[in-house]
């Protein structure tokens, strides 16, 4: 069996602005997605036949790294997370990244005889162009490496997100996909900071975004938490996106939103390396009525918002919207959680994690 984790995400600033372009900034959290692989006489996913359909993700990620046409050998994939579902706090993107690893361990990079990647952006997966362009410089990894050597966090970050775009229809940022990968505070930007780790395009609604993806640390108080409140409302990421590219492409004041928020994840990023988190929180807030105002919010969010409030700097909707979690930034977690819990929702007192996507356990089990 080989068995690769990897933490959820929360987003301080920027969510949905960061499909346009817009700075965002995500950091990954103590809840981990485990994924494990063993070989089997055919591809299941929990005991039961894999169905392409029902799991978008899987799908892809199996025909980039694991296509009929290369190999023989099916899978059994098990998947166990403590991280709550289509709730805006990237559980998606953790199993991508944890599969990607498996994956990776298992067979090491696929290359071609000149040694082209194959999984990448040279690639080619017929129904869906997800994955057009990308400045990712070529890596170089010997062929018929595995296990943990065969992984390069990069590499799960990139397929990840080609992952994530290809199952919402083409609109997805590396956000998730890229905190999920490196674990820590990132940042997404039209800028390098000092510690840029590579840019990322994607062709979205016919024009190329581009994302520069950064590491950040600022030090951050021993005595502020996060606290996320999860309404227990399933939100489709897909829907909700789809929802937001309407709403802007009919008006331009809803349009303007979203360099707004822009503005605020920049001046969230200058509140930070300040060590100013009574300003951080202050955007938060501001953030928050911006994606209300693109009508990604919900009663049951609203709710908790409300209840976090009094005992937090600030507090926002985590992700997509339109149920999923929310986020406080608090220095008295258990009274914000309480808070929580008394409006209808489930809490989680949170901390950074550090680790990105990590290779748990490894056998061969191909027998290379
Ligand atoms: O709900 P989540 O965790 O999938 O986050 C979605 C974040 C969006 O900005 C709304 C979409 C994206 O691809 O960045």
């Amino acid at each position: 069996m080989i068995l690769a984790s990897a933490p959820a995400k929360c987003v301080l600033f920027g969510e949905h602005a960061v499909v346009y372009g817009q700075p965002a900034m995500a950091v990954a959290l103590d809840l981990r997605t485990q994924v494990s692989i063993q070989a089997n006489s055919r591809t299941q996913l929990e005991g039961c036949k894999f169905q392409p359909k029902i799991h978008p993700h899987i799908h892809f990620l199996l025909q980039k790294l694991w296509p009929k046409s290369s190999i023989e050998q099916r899978l059994s994939i098990e998947i166990q997370s403590t991280i709550p579902s289509a709730s805006g706090l990237g559980s998606s993107a953790a199993m991508c990244n944890a599969l990607i690893a498996c994956l990776r361990a298992a067979r090491g990079r696929r290359t071609d005889q000149q040694g082209h990647w194959l999984e990448g952006w040279s690639s080619f997966y017929n129904s869906k162009q997800a994955y057009e362009r990308s400045s990712f410089d070529h890596y170089e990894m010997p062929p018929n490496v595995l296990g943990h050597d065969a992984i390069s966090t990069d590499e799960c970050g990139l397929l990840a997100h080609a992952a994530e775009a290809f199952a919402q229809g083409g609109l997805a940022s590396p956000m998730d996909t890229s905190t999920s990968a490196h674990g820590g505070l990132i940042l997404l930007g039209t800028n390098r900071k000092e510690q840029y780790l590579y840019t990322r395009e994607l062709m979205v609604n016919q024009q190329i975004r581009s994302w520069d993806i950064n590491h950040i640390q600022p030090r951050f108080p021993e005595d502020l938490y996060l606290v996320i409140g999860s309404t227990g409302v399933k939100s489709s990421t897909r829907e909700q996106v789809k929802h937001v590219a309407e709403l802007i492409s009919n008006s331009n004041e809803h349009a303007s939103y979203i360099d707004d928020i822009g503005t605020i994840t920049m001046a969230g990023l200058e509140a930070m390396q300040n060590g100013d988190f009574v300003e951080v929180g202050r955007l938060m807030n501001q953030n928050q009525i911006l994606l209300e105002k693109l009508q990604v919010s919900s009663t049951e969010l609203r709710r908790l918002i409300r209840a976090a409030l009094p005992t937090s700097l600030g507090t926002k909707l985590s992700g997509a919207g339109g149920g999923g979690c929310m986020i406080a930034l608090t220095h008295h977690p258990e009274q914000t959680a309480s808070a929580i819990e008394s409006a209808g929702g489930t809490s989680f007192i949170t901390s950074i994690s550090k680790d990105g996507v990590r290779l748990e356990s490894f056998e061969n089990i191909l027998g290379f």
